[in-house]
């Protein structure tokens, strides 16, 4: 469920009509809802109720300062992936035990910011990374909380590209292989073992192969524990799906994780955490763009809209689907018509749907994004110099820019000319 719903003929964000955003701010731009965000960490939080736990965002998903804030002051920590990410959690007011660090490839000096700034645990993923992290704890002469992410060989069964926890990615280390590495760990003075960690993919629609990633990850646990780990802490990564079409049959809802969380692990005594992105911020987000033109084709009509794959890449990079609606509602019995929907790019992937049933559109009409508020805004570019569009945060019957567009003199001037020019 989502607060952004027709009234009285127009789509709104929460108490605020989109049009009156679009006319202050200029299209495009992303409008996110307060309550939506609000809603959707507290449905994780609740499914957890009476387990130990934290919920983590995964703040890759939108990773706005606002948006951290609205999530922080509901008591969320946070799962970052890098320096950048840990100073923007930690600038949003974040406390360093309520952030984790995950990533494949975490340098010296990022593990260093968060050794000297304070961190709830690094997931570590690798051997080479185990003795880097070692080292640096021990220059600073503190020793660093860890999990070890475990790859559980598991088909997530999502696209190919965000799935993470089969043996040929190249994430986590292979089950097979933790306890080994588990007393390798223990022998490195620097590091404190305190738990598991496994993230087996995004956008899972179906519960089984978390069912069985933690299942490998209780037995895992009772396995460590009799080699004397004081196994204490285990992180189940994010991963559930979201509905990107009203069409499809529903995801499974937070409370079936959560309960699937008890039930697989809750009898070994643990503290939770998860790390959910998508669920968070997704259906919490739209993408809102004006029509620039409509032009016929052969045999289609292109729908030409001022956003493009640079500020919503998902269409183009994973084949993904997103709700397109017009902001004015159609009235009912309206005829719909097929469009191929594009952006102004200078590429035939620059294309977000093809033949879209649509209501007739004109110039001038504006369009929303549904499911756009995850991996939207954070994976935009400034790809054929087009600004990065405007993030805004709407609260009941307010909005405010969380992000402006920047001028062009400001892209412009980011380049420095050598002095032989
Ligand atoms: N934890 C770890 C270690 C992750 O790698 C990710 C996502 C998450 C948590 C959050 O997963 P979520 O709850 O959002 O599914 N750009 C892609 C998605 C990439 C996901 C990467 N990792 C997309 O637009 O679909």
């Amino acid at each position: 469920m989502d607060h952004f719903l027709y009234r009285d003929g127009a789509l709104y964000a929460e108490d605020v009509p989109l049009a009156e955003i679009a006319a202050s701010v200029g299209t495009p731009f992303y409008v996110y809802s307060t309550a939506t965000l609000e809603r959707h960490y507290r449905l994780f939080d609740e499914a957890l109720e009476g387990m130990d736990h934290l919920v983590c965002y995964a703040m890759k998903a939108a990773s706005n300062q606002a948006i951290l804030k609205t999530l922080a002051a509901l008591g969320a920590g946070m799962d970052v992936v890098s320096g950048g990410e840990y100073l923007r959690a930690k600038a949003a007011g974040v406390p360093g035990d309520r952030i984790v660090f995950s990533g494949i490839g975490k340098t010296t000096d990022e593990m260093r910011l968060a050794l000297e700034g304070g961190i709830r645990q690094f997931n570590v993923e690798s051997e080479p990374e185990m003795i880097a992290l070692n080292a640096a704890a021990l220059d600073l002469g503190v020793r660093a909380p860890i999990t070890v992410r475990v790859n559980p060989d598991v088909d997530a069964k999502t696209h190919a590209k965000i799935a993470t926890g089969k043996s040929e990615n190249k994430f986590g280390i292979p089950i097979a292989r933790a306890r080994a590495v588990y007393a390798q760990a223990a022998a490195l003075p620097g590091l404190d073992v305190i738990g598991i960690d496994v993230h087996i993919g995004s956008q899972l629609t179906e519960l089984a192969p978390f069912a069985l990633a933690y299942a490998k990850v209780a037995e895992l646990t009772e396995t460590l524990r009799a080699d004397g780990h004081d196994i204490r802490r285990l992180d189940l990564g994010g991963g559930l799906g979201i509905p990107y079409t009203r069409s499809n049959s529903a995801p499974p809802l937070p409370t079936e994780y959560g309960a699937l969380i008890r039930d697989t692990l809750g009898h070994l005594g643990c503290e939770i955490e998860i790390e959910p992105g998508r669920l968070v911020a997704g259906n919490a987000g739209l993408l809102v763009s004006e029509v620039i033109y409509v032009k016929s084709g052969e045999g289609r009509d292109f729908l030409i809209l001022d956003a493009a794959m640079n500020d919503l890449i998902r269409p183009a990079m994973y084949d993904a689907w997103h709700d397109i609606v017009p902001v004015i509602e159609p009235e009912a019995g309206t005829e719909q018509q097929p469009y191929d929907i594009v952006g102004p790019v200078c590429e035939s992937g620059d294309t977000f749907a093809k033949q879209r049933m649509m209501p007739p559109l004109v110039a001038g009409d504006l369009v929303a994004f549904r499911s756009a508020g995850a991996y939207g805004a954070v994976m935009s570019s400034e790809y054929n110099t087009r600004p990065m569009i405007p993030e805004v945060l709407v609260h009941e019957h307010q909005f405010a820019v969380i992000r402006a567009r920047p001028t062009f003199d400001e892209m412009i001037n980011r380049d420095t000319i050598p002095e032989w020019l």
